[in-house]
């Protein structure tokens, strides 16, 4: 398990420098309307940066993730907002719920990340869905990677012992991979976080969804219905 998914209170302190939450749930919010979606399954939930919100605005959320350190933080603060969720630490490329969902979400260019073996986490998804249920899936776009350099992340964070965070993050590129090289400090004390990552095109996670039996599909282009040449993100909606 990658080292940061072990420091969820770290983690938790700069994901706002990294992505728009309240853009991404506003989104999500509005797909779910239109499909008259109640229950919603989080995979891979992370410290419940979707379900928490989600759950706030009325839909019943689990969040189930591979990482006790994320679920414990994402219980804490479920608790702290005063939010009926359910947290449970379970892995992906396994479970299997009688409980059948309205809809699913994987956010955050998780679904390609290992050790998530995407296939059989897409399989366990369309069991755990009701007919038209609805899996939405949230990546960084092919395109839009720098492909063939190195990009560097650099994070930072003050903690409430009055120490600092820092994340910086090495990303090379393949044509079909990310390797994520980590370097995180806290105050003097380095771990190193090694992450790979599978990069597969639009259309090659409609095709993966379709062979799961997904039928039908909506695609979103940095978080619009309008589709433009080069998105950052690609958010796709498959409906079972
Ligand atoms: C990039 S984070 C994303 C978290 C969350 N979806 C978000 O958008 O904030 C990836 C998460 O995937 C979880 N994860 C990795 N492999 C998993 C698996 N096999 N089953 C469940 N969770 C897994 C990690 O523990 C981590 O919390």
């Amino acid at each position: 398990m990658q080292v940061l998914y072990q420091l969820s209170d770290y983690y938790k302190k700069i994901i706002n420098d990294l992505v728009d939450t309240n853009l991404e749930v506003n989104v999500l919010d509005s797909i779910f309307k239109k499909h008259k979606v109640k229950s919603v399954l989080d995979v891979a939930c992370g410290v419940g940066r979707h379900s928490i919100p989600l759950a706030k605005l009325g839909y019943q959320v689990t969040g189930i993730d591979l990482s006790p350190y994320q679920i414990k933080k994402a219980k804490e603060d479920a608790k702290k907002e005063k939010v009926k969720t359910s947290f449970v630490i379970q892995d992906a490329n396994s479970f299997y719920y009688n409980k059948k969902f309205d809809a699913a979400i994987c956010m955050w260019t998780t679904l390609g990340e290992e050790p998530m073996q995407y296939k059989k986490v897409i399989r366990n998804v369309f069991h755990a869905l009701k007919n038209h249920g609805i899996f939405i899936i949230d990546n960084r776009s092919w395109e839009h990677i720098p492909k063939e350099r190195e990009e560097i992340i650099k994070t930072s964070a003050k903690l409430d012992s009055g120490g600092t965070f820092r994340g910086t993050l090495y990303d090379r590129y393949t044509e079909n991979f990310r390797i994520r090289d980590g370097i995180i400090n806290i105050d003097g004390k380095k771990y190193r976080d090694l992450c790979v990552t599978h990069l597969l095109k639009e259309a090659d996670w409609i095709r993966e969804l379709k062979e799961a039996g997904f039928k039908r599909f909506k695609v979103y282009h940095d978080y619009k219905e309008k589709r433009v040449k080069k998105p950052a993100r690609v958010l796709i909606a498959g409906i079972k």
